[in-house]
């Protein structure tokens, strides 16, 4: 498959910059965590590719859960209303919890999980964002590891989508198509 598609805009992240910062995430969490390794708590779907690999980047024996939520809102706005789709199989209490989140835009989300996340009596709590947009956030969304900061544009690629579609994209761009009015 090529991807000479027409939608698929400027690239803001490239393929090996992400390969780099990723290996250098897992070896912070590595030292961070040596002696509580971390249960890593994925948010789906966005996450799964940057969950992946950063698991393999960190030399610790780590356990993994997933959590799939959906906002409600339009397709590029979140309301902060988050439904839960899937919760978590594993019980949180007396764990170091990571949260592995794919991109922080209004910060809504993530001020939501970590909330409820938090009422389940975790050991700690800290989030490991790839992406953060800048100026967006509407609460503090204190991440102790962030990927990227990058400009306000809608993004797809290493697991974002625009209507389940770019995935699979092994490096981040600018979404230049039309944006459809909800998920
Ligand atoms: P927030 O609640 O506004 O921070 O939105 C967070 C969620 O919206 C992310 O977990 C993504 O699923 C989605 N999202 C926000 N911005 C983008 C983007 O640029 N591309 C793809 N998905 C996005
Ligand atoms: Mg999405």
């Amino acid at each position: 498959m090529t991807w000479s598609d027409p939608d698929v805009g400027r690239t803001v992240v490239e393929r090996d910059e992400l390969q780099d910062r990723v290996a250098q995430l897992g070896k912070d969490i590595t030292s961070d965590y040596a002696d509580r390794p971390p249960l890593l708590v994925g948010v789906l779907k966005g996450a799964f590719m940057f969950m992946s690999d950063l698991a393999r980047a960190i030399d610790l024996p780590v356990e993994f859960d997933f959590m799939a939520v959906s906002s409600y809102g339009s397709a590029t706005r979140t309301s902060g209303v988050v439904r839960i789709i899937k919760d978590l199989d594993l019980d949180l209490t007396g764990r170091h919890v990571v949260i592995v989140e794919d991109i922080v835009d209004s910060g809504l989300t993530l001020a939501y999980l970590r909330k409820n996340l938090a009422a389940r009596g975790p050991a700690s709590l800290e989030v490991c964002a790839l992406l953060l947009k800048e100026g967006l956030q509407k609460v503090d969304p204190d991440l102790r590891y962030v990927g990227f900061r990058i400009p306000p544009a809608f993004v797809v690629g290493y697991g974002l989508d625009v209507g389940e579609r770019y995935r699979n994209l092994p490096f981040i761009a600018e979404y230049a198509g039309q944006l459809p009015e909800r998920h």
